[in-house]
């Protein structure tokens, strides 16, 4: 499978393209920072060079089997650019897979984006909840993967999921990262959207059992 991952040299992305070579994927990442592409290289990633807030990223997205959306402004970046990356440049990449029949699109959006609160984390919740909102009604094979906070502790493994989780929480990158491989391939996320959080199952088979 050819993946195009956005945000190529954030955290989860990294991760993720590291398992997409290691299975024998052709793993492209999109990167803002052409020095980033020798960290890319050396994850056995490839590097495709596109500002998502100021380049067309059309040219790299034909010929994708899949597309997945890791990509985000971060923390301390400001209301403004919640607006132009975390909601404008998704719906970029989403309208770029439509135009060009890439079909199967995963996000990674984020839990506690319903009845979002007054306070700083407002405009962030606002723009990944407008941007699942354009996916659900893009018409591509889409799956919305929410997680809780992410942590750079190592991996479990295994990991809970469901459409929603009634507890707050958080989960490593590597466990995001294992999900979003698996979930890639899976059928039965195609069109659904799930909570993600530390658990106890595997996380193949969480992917595997989700309905
Ligand atoms: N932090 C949390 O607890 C949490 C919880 C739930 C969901 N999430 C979401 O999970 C996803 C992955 O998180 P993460 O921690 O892996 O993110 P991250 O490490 O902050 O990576 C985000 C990447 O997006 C890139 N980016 C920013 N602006 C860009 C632009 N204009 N064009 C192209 N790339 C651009 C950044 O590139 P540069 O390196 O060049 O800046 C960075 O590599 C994000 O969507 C985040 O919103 C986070």
């Amino acid at each position: 499978m050819d993946v195009l991952v956005a945000g190529g040299h954030g955290q989860v992305a990294r991760r993720l393209l590291r398992l997409l070579a290691q299975h024998g994927d052709t793993a492209r990442g999109l990167i803002r920072n052409p020095d980033h592409a020798a960290d890319l290289e050396s994850d056995g990633a490839h590097p495709v060079i596109c500002d998502l807030e100021h380049d067309d990223v059309r040219p790299h997205v034909g010929g994708a089997d899949a597309f997945v959306f890791a990509a985000g402004a971060g923390p301390g970046s400001g209301d403004a650019r919640k607006r132009t990356m975390d909601l404008g440049g998704a719906v970029k990449c989403i309208d770029a897979c439509r135009e060009l029949g890439v079909a199967r699109f995963v996000m990674v959006s984020s839990m506690g984006l319903q009845d979002i609160a007054d306070g700083p984390m407002r405009p962030y919740y606002e723009a990944k909840r407008d941007a699942d909102a354009s996916l659900e009604a893009s018409g591509l094979d889409w799956t919305i993967v929410r997680p809780g906070r992410l942590t750079n502790e190592p991996g479990a493994g295994t990991v809970e999921l469901a459409r929603r989780l009634s507890r707050r929480g958080e989960i490593p990158r590597d466990d995001v990262a294992l999900v979003l491989l698996h979930t890639l391939t899976a059928e039965n996320t195609v069109r659904a959207g799930f909570d993600l959080l530390s658990g106890t199952t595997e996380a193949s088979q969480a992917v595997a059992t989700f309905s």
